[in-house]
């Protein structure tokens, strides 16, 4: 008989605890919400109410529904008021010894046949289990923040947590409406495994000046339409809470140099910095607990009034290749107002670019997002060449040709004897150092890099990359030209990978390494990084439309420059390359994309 689950109790009512209370309370289960103290009790009550109240203002919950959901929850200071329940989750802070002396209360005061669960993200289950004299009645239930919004959870058995204790939760989490995987007992489970060394990263981009925060969030959020940006995401974890994660995760995943948090992580928790939970931590919030986050010192001036002095006018622009890139990018200058010069290797290639953006503005049309007047004066606004020397005027070149150096170096070369002076000489190379490009000119000051993605009339992010020569005139003016495009530009320095990639490929490598060892299947870990951490695709489905080949070669650009041991190529991504399974073009990839 499965068991019934119809008292349950939560320990710590803080970021998780509140939450995890308000999603058995919302399907109709009583809780026993415990503390340690009053006044924590008070605020663990408080944060369940402004997150119901909030659900109501939203209409997403009925006054009545909020209230009988109060109602349901019985809020008490000390383990003893637990002695009842069925269930136990414990959700406390992330430090092993408080947690062990926790359980050993519990196994004490909870009847025989309680399940004690813990929601630690990182620490050992199996070493919180040794604790009790139940260890096969104790699992992990571990809950995704903001719990009553994340659809997943990780079940997390050990080598002696009991089968039926196992089924009983899985069916609990879908009774709650969750979606469950269940693993076995490694550091950081599947989603945090993968997570925090990404997050971690992009801490280290941020204490290393190499962009500001509000840009690598951006990067992420638009280049990856991930809901949040690695320092947002800090800030709701909260920094302590991250913290004890990544030193666990250090610790007990192989002393990954990756995993070692970042120096400004403690030094912001020492400083009480811990994130909207505290009021402040990358960014500061209103007040503490308040999603709303409010200006400060950092805060980048408003664009326009960063952007008025400084920036060169730009008329008209050249854009050199013609390619997928290439095409979408004179359709977005052409769109945007600029006249446009494109100029290809020959009257064929021209002929072909020409015919595809026509193509694309028709789309345009189709859909109601462009006037036909909108589409026939952007078309009127390019001309059509094969002529280097057709450049001589313009005040912008945007070169998007073959991911060459010697190709890319002499096309700058022959630029800087053509185009005029003044002119902004721009890269859109995704994986070679722009300063390369830069040197083969007399002019390195006036070149720069801006990264579009894929496709660029839709994609909305453009990082534009300053090498150490670029002048602040230029990057300034390729600020200015992406705000004309519509597009958001974010600054970063000349290092492989951007900010983008460099975030983004070692986390799925990471999760090809993780399949390679057998800790999960392809498919939980895409729902694990969906449901847990709200991204678009899974690391696999995500690998299978990049292509396998082409994130190979990034990851071995990431290595090779920045010979992180951790980032080197996971050998399974090399011999699904070798074997031809380059993803979806290919018709297999991780998956196979023939049968579907
Ligand atoms: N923050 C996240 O995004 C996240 C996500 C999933 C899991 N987790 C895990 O959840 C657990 C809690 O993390 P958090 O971020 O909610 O921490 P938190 O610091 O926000 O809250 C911890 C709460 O536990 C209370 N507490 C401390 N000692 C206690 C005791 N002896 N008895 C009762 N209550 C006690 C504290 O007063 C505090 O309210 C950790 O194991 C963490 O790894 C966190």
């Amino acid at each position: 008989m499965a068991r019934e689950f119809t008292r349950v109790g939560v320990v710590g009512l803080g970021t998780m605890g509140a939450g995890i209370v308000e999603v058995f309370a919302r399907n109709g289960v009583d809780v026993t919400a415990v503390e340690i103290s009053d006044t924590a009790l008070e605020r663990g009550r408080a944060t369940l109410t402004g997150s119901t109240d909030r659900a109501v203002a939203k209409g997403k919950l009925a006054e009545a529904e909020r209230d009988a959901l109060m109602a349901r929850v019985d809020f008490r200071v000390g383990l003893d008021a637990l002695h009842d329940v069925d269930l136990v989750i414990e959700a406390v802070p992330e430090h092993l010894d408080l947690k062990q002396r926790i359980f050993a209360e519990l196994d004490r005061v909870c009847k025989p046949e309680t399940i004690l669960a813990t929601n630690t993200s990182s620490l050992s289950v199996t070493e919180i289990s040794v604790a009790t004299t139940r260890p096969n009645q104790v699992i992990g239930i571990h809950f995704f923040n903001p719990a009553p919004v994340m659809k997943l959870v990780e079940v997390v058995r050990t080598v002696v947590t009991s089968a039926d204790v196992v089924a009983d939760v899985e069916a609990l989490c879908e009774r709650l409406g969750k979606v469950d995987v269940t693993i076995s007992d490694r550091a950081g489970f599947i989603a945090n495994a993968l997570l925090f060394g990404y997050l971690n990263h992009a801490v280290g981009m941020f204490e290393a000046r190499y962009a500001t925060r509000e840009d690598i969030d951006a990067a992420m959020k638009l280049g990856c339409g991930l809901p949040m940006g690695p320092l947002a995401l800090m800030d709701l974890i909260g920094l302590d809470t991250a913290y004890e994660i990544l030193d666990t995760m250090y610790r007990r995943g192989g002393r990954d140099r990756r995993h070692a948090p970042a120096p400004l992580l403690k030094q912001m928790v020492t400083a009480g910095l811990l994130g909207r939970k505290s009021g402040r931590g990358f960014y500061t919030y209103e007040r503490p607990g308040s999603p709303k986050v409010v200006p400060d010192e950092f805060t980048p001036l408003a664009a326009d009034a960063a952007l008025a002095d400084g920036t060169r006018a730009i008329a008209k622009v050249g854009v050199v290749g013609s390619g997928t890139m290439a095409t979408g990018i004179i359709e977005v200058f052409a769109k945007a107002g600029y006249e446009v010069v494109s100029v290809t290797r020959g009257a064929e290639k021209s002929a072909k670019v020409c015919e595809a953006v026509k193509t694309s503005l028709n789309k345009g049309v189709v859909r109601g997002k462009l006037s036909e007047t909108d589409r026939d004066d952007a078309l009127g606004r390019i001309t059509w060449s094969a002529t280097l020397e057709h450049l001589a005027d313009v005040d912008l070149v945007v070169e998007a040709v073959i991911e060459e150096l010697s190709v890319k170096k002499a096309l700058f070369a022959s630029l800087d004897e053509i185009c005029k002076p003044g002119v902004v000489l721009a890269t859109t190379t995704s994986s070679l150092p722009v300063i390369d490009v830069a040197m083969a000119t007399q002019r390195p000051a006036d070149v720069v890099g801006l990264h579009f993605f894929n496709p660029a009339p839709i994609m909305p992010l453009v990082e534009i990359v300053q090498t150490i020569r670029t002048s602040a005139e230029t990057s300034a003016t390729a600020r200015a030209v992406c705000a004309k495009l519509g597009k958001t530009g974010v600054v970063c320095g000349d290092r492989s990978g951007f900010i983008v990639n460099a975030l983004l490929f070692p986390y799925l490598n990471d999760a090809v390494k993780m399949l390679e060892a057998s800790y999960s299947t392809a498919d939980d870990i895409d729902y694990a990084m969906k449901l847990g951490c709200g991204y678009p695709m899974g690391p696999f489905e995500l690998l299978d439309v990049v292509g396998l080949d082409v994130s190979l070669a990034i990851q071995r650009e990431l290595y090779l420059e920045l010979r992180e041991p951790g980032f080197a190529p996971a050998p399974l991504l090399e011999h699904l390359v070798t074997a031809g399974y380059l993803g979806r073009k290919s018709g297999r990839g991780f998956r196979d994309h023939t049968r579907r």
